[in-house]
């Protein structure tokens, strides 16, 4: 299973993408990559953050760099998977890609290559889970190809629902087949239907305001660790979307 977690910004991606994340690395050898560059992925799982590959210039520059005067386009990055990322849960493995940084020259060519790189070879594993931003135009089209399923969080707000339009439209663009809606925070029966009325994605899970998630997100815990509920949804979110595309 290849999933994106994308949606507008505090909606809960982060949340979802590490509690299925670890739902997966549990069972099986996986890869989660930390798209946003607002990295929360780390804190969410509980675990130390990686450094985040935009900040390795000096890597980049040596792998995909033009000193030899071709810019590689294809940089190696087989080793890069395991050296500059964290392990978590049983079997899973999470990388951050960080903030752009652009360098001096303004030329973001080399970090775009090694990043692109980077995510196929990441996308080579059986499962992956990409905690992305709304703007996943940068997925481009080879990638979306290897995305089993996209899953848009919705949190009760019309930005956030308006958000979700244009990410399913983008989504449409690049040839993304599976895509749902997970509603969070939802504090009713009325409010999940508010939303729903407004949503043209199929809705894979609505879960509730959580109380163990938000003391968690106080004291700085993983939710992951301090909700069982939020345990349970990823289960079945994962067992739903795997039911749905085969
Ligand atoms: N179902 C929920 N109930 C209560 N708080 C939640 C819930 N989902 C997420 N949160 C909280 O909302 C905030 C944003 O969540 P996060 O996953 O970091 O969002 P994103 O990655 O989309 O920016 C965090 O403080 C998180 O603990
Ligand atoms: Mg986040």
């Amino acid at each position: 299973m290849k999933v994106a977690i994308t949606g507008k910004g505090g909606v809960g991606k982060s949340t979802l993408s590490a509690a299925v994340a670890r739902e997966i690395a549990d069972e099986r050898r996986m890869i989660a990559i930390d798209g946003d560059p607002d990295m929360n992925l780390a804190s969410a799982l509980g675990i130390d953050q990686p450094d985040p590959i935009t900040q390795e210039t000096d890597l980049i520059e040596d792998r995909a760099g033009s000193s030899g005067g071709l810019i590689q386009l294809r940089p190696e990055v087989t080793d890069v998977l395991e050296s500059k990322s964290v392990a978590f849960g049983e079997r899973g493995r999470l990388v951050t890609i960080g903030p752009p940084e652009a360098g001096g020259t303004g030329c973001m060519c080399p970090e775009n290559n090694f990043i692109r790189s980077l995510v196929n070879q990441a996308l080579d594993y059986e499962d992956v889970v990409m905690d992305m931003e709304a703007g996943i135009e940068h997925l481009g089209r080879g990638t979306a190809d290897d995305v089993d399923a996209m899953i848009v969080v919705v949190e009760p707000s019309q930005a956030s629902i308006e958000t979700a339009h244009q990410i399913q439209t983008l989504a449409d663009d690049i040839g993304i087949d599976a895509t749902y809606a997970f509603l969070n925070k939802v504090r009713d029966e009325s409010e999940a239907e508010l939303i729903e009325d407004q949503l043209a994605l199929p809705i894979v899970e609505t879960f509730g305001y959580d109380d163990d998630i938000a003391s968690a997100g106080l004291e700085g815990v993983s939710p992951v660790e301090a909700s069982p509920a939020l345990r349970a949804t990823a289960r079945d979110v994962l067992d739903s979307v795997v039911a749905d595309i085969e």
